[in-house]
């Protein structure tokens, strides 16, 4: 197929990822999305993209559906991505480890939306070089969720290419990563035990876990008003009283409903419940 998506084909497609996805394609990216599915048709041997859309709903083919959200997404990610976040969940963390609780409970973070696992990555480096091996006895879970399978599976193998370190000053980059070769480097196998990674779609509430911090960066821009809304009280639901969620510095959740209290520019804290008076 030569020719990008006709409006009423584009739109077909809009409506079909954002029943799966909530993603939020704009008419101006119809010719990265033409682009992105004429591998999928080439893939499926089908013709036209209204064939391929056909091929996509048959029930038969239930193994494309996964392909085609694989296909869809925007991967973009890498190590310390906005530094300023990472010096604010450090001092965060800093205040976290002091507090007996914390001891207690340890510290549990969710990275939405995590791509191929560097915000993962970069969670537990800051916090190991903040408390050194081991954790300073704080017991440390990080949970990374994606709705890309294969992206998924990058993260579990935790091997990166220079392009993902190419914001991690030299000095980390050669504590926590060992140079396989000229373009991979594989990320410390001790710090990734602690993390862990599993398929989770965002329009749909994580059961059975709390956290006490949530880092949902660069993934609410490919949603609309709605698709927001949804995936902040999801986040709520799971989020410790006092703990926080982290947006993008891109992001803004003005004209948003949610209920969370504003601390900072893309920090935001799930109130304390109100002490009943007298
Ligand atoms: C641009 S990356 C952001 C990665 C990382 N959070 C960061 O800030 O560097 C966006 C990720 O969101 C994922 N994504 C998109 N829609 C999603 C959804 N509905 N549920 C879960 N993940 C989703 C994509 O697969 C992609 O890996």
């Amino acid at each position: 197929m030569e020719r990008d998506l006709t409006a009423v084909e584009f739109q077909r497609f809009h409506d079909h990822i954002y029943t799966l996805t909530g993603i939020h394609y704009p008419p101006e990216k119809i010719a990265l999305l033409s682009n992105r599915l004429r591998r999928r048709l080439r893939a499926c041997k089908q013709q036209s993209y209204d064939a391929y859309l056909t091929f996509l709903q048959n029930r038969q083919n239930a193994g494309e559906v996964q392909e085609f959200i694989d296909s869809v997404t925007t991967n973009e990610t890498y190590f310390f991505r906005c530094q300023r976040h990472w010096d604010w969940f450090k001092a965060w963390a800093q205040d976290r480890a002091k507090e007996p609780e914390t001891r207690r409970n340890g510290l549990r973070i969710w990275s939405a939306a995590a791509s191929c696992g560097a915000e993962a990555g970069t969670i537990l480096i800051v916090l190991d070089q903040l408390l050194g091996r081991g954790f300073g006895g704080i017991r440390v879970e990080v949970l990374g969720t994606d709705l890309n399978a294969s992206i998924l599976e990058e993260a579990r193998e935790g091997i990166y290419r220079p392009y993902a370190l190419a914001q991690t000053p030299p000095d980390i980059v050669k504590k926590y990563f060992k140079k396989l070769g000229e373009d991979q480097f594989e990320f410390d196998r001790e710090l990734a035990r602690h993390e862990t990674f599993a398929r989770h779609n965002l329009m749909e509430p994580l059961r059975g876990r709390t956290f006490d911090f949530v880092f949902l960066r660069n993934v609410m821009i490919y949603f609309d008003a709605p698709s927001k809304e949804r995936v902040l009280s999801h986040v709520h639901d799971i989020l410790t009283p006092g703990g926080i969620v982290m947006v993008g510095e891109s992001e803004s959740l003005m004209n948003i409903k949610h209920p969370f209290t504003y601390l900072k520019p893309s920090i935001f804290q799930k109130p304390l419940p109100v002490k009943a008076r007298g």
